[in-house]
C-alpha cells in the first residue's frame, strides 16, 4: 500500500515510515520543518526515511492548496496523520499554534481525502484527552469532555471532526490515543530528552510536581506496532488507547534513566505546571482485542536503547 504520513519528519512518523518501508510499502512524507524543537533533528530523520525510499514534500497541512497537490500527486491509499503541534505546556503560551495545525489542518486532511477518494485514515489523539479523569485505568469510553490544556482540546475535536466525515461520507477514521511515547530519535521537548541533554551539560533537571505524577510510558517501537496493525485494519470509526499498560512514576523513570546514564541527576524539584495531569494510565485490551496490539518493552529497557542512541548521536 501507499500511505501519506503527515508530520513524517517527527518521532513517530519516522519510526513508522521506517517500518512501512522494510516491509514493502509505499510511503509519502509531509511535514513543514517547523522549528518548535531542534530542525536539524527533523533533517536527519527524514533524510535517513528517504535513503531506505520514502518521497519527501516540505509542505504545511494548514495550506490547503499545498496538500491537495501532494494529493493529486501521489494517489495514496492510505493517510497517517501525525502533524500537529504538540505538548501540553507551550499550549498555554501559544493557542493558536494548535489551532492552525491541529484544528484548520486536520479538516485540510479530512476534506481532501473525501474529495480525492482516499478512504482510510488514521490519526494521532493522545492521552491527554482523558484531563484529570480519576477512574484509572482509563478505558475509551470514558468521558472526555473536560480537556484541561488547548493541546487536549485540539485532539478531542479531531476525533469528533473524523466521526462526522465518517457519518456523512463513510471514511474510515481510526484514532489513537497515545501516551507518552519514548525512545532513539525521540522529541528534544520531552522529558527524557531533556533530561538526558540536562545531565550531559552538566544542569538540574526540573522535575514536576516532585517527580510525583505518574504516567504510562510507552516505547516506540511498540506505538509503531499499534499504528501498523490500523493501518491494516480499518473499521467504520473507532478509537484506541495505545499505552503501555503499566503505570510508572516519574521518579521511578529518572531512576532508569540515572542507572543507563551511569550517574546521578541534579533535581530541581518544581511545582505542578498549568494544564498537566497528575497521572495517565490505559487500558488497552480493546487494542490488544481488535488491533493484535501487544505491547513488550519495558521501562527499563527502553530506556536503555534511548540512551545507547542517544549517546551515539551525541557522540557521548
Ligand atoms: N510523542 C508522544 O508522546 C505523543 C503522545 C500523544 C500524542 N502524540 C501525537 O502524535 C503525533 C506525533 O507526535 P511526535 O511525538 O512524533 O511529534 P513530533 O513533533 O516529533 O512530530 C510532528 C511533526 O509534525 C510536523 N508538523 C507540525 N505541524 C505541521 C504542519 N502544520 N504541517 C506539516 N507538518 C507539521 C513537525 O515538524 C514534526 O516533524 C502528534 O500529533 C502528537 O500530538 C504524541
Amino acid at each position: 500500500m501507499k500511505v501519506l504520513i503527515t508530520g513524517g519528519a517527527g518521532f513517530i512518523g519516522y519510526h513508522t515510515a521506517k517500518v512501512l518501508l522494510a516491509r514493502g510499502d509505499e510511503v509519502v512524507l509531509v511535514d513543514n520543518f517547523n522549528d518548535y524543537y531542534d530542525v536539524a533533528l527533523k533533517r536527519k530523520r527524514a533524510a535517513l526515511a528517504v535513503a531506505d525510499g520514502a518521497v519527501l514534500y516540505e509542505c504545511d497541512i494548514s495550506d490547503y492548496g499545498a496538500l491537495e497537490q501532494v494529493f493529486v500527486q501521489e494517489k495514496v491509499d492510505k493517510v497517517f496523520n501525525l502533524a500537529a503541534q504538540a505538548g501540553v505546556r507551550y499550549s498555554i503560551e501559544n493557542p493558536f499554534a494548535y489551532v492552525q495545525s491541529n484544528v484548520l489542518g486536520f479538516v485540510n486532511i479530512l476534506e481532501i481525502c473525501r474529495r480525492q477518494g482516499v478512504k482510510d485514515i488514521v490519526f494521532a489523539s493522545s492521552s491527554s484527552v482523558y484531563g484529570e479523569n480519576e477512574k484509572v485505568p482509563f478505558e475509551e469510553d470514558d468521558r472526555v469532555d473536560h480537556p484541561i490544556s488547548i493541546y487536549a482540546a485540539t485532539k478531542k475535536s479531531n476525533e469528533e471532526m473524523a466521526y462526522t466525515y465518517h457519518h456523512l461520507y463513510g471514511l474510515n477514521c481510526t484514532g489513537l490515543r497515545f501516551f507518552t511515547v519514548y525512545g532513539p530519535w525521540g522529541r528534544p521537548d520531552m522529558a527524557l530528552f531533556k533530561f538526558a541533554q540536562r545531565m550531559k551539560a552538566g544542569e538540574k533537571i526540573p522535575v514536576f510536581n516532585a517527580g510525583k505524577m505518574s504516567r504510562d510510558f510507552t516505547f516506540i517501537s511498540d506505538i509503531v506496532q499499534g499504528v501498523v496493525a490500523s493501518l491494516d485494519r480499518p473499521f467504520g470509526y473507532e478509537v484506541f488507547n495505545l499505552g503501555r499498560g503499566e503505570v510508572i512514576q516519574l521518579t521511578s523513570y529518572i531512576e532508569a534513566l540515572e542507572k543507563h546514564m551511569g550517574f546521578a541527576a541534579d533535581k530541581d524539584l518544581l511545582p505542578m505546571q498549568p494544564g498537566d495531569v497528575p497521572i495517565t494510565s490505559a487500558d488497552v485490551s480493546k487494542a490488544k482485542n481488535m488491533l493484535g496490539y501487544d505491547p513488550k518493552v519495558s521501562v527499563d529497557e527502553g530506556v536503555r536503547l534511548f540512551v545507547e542512541w542517544f549517546n551515539e548521536y551525541y557522540g557521548v
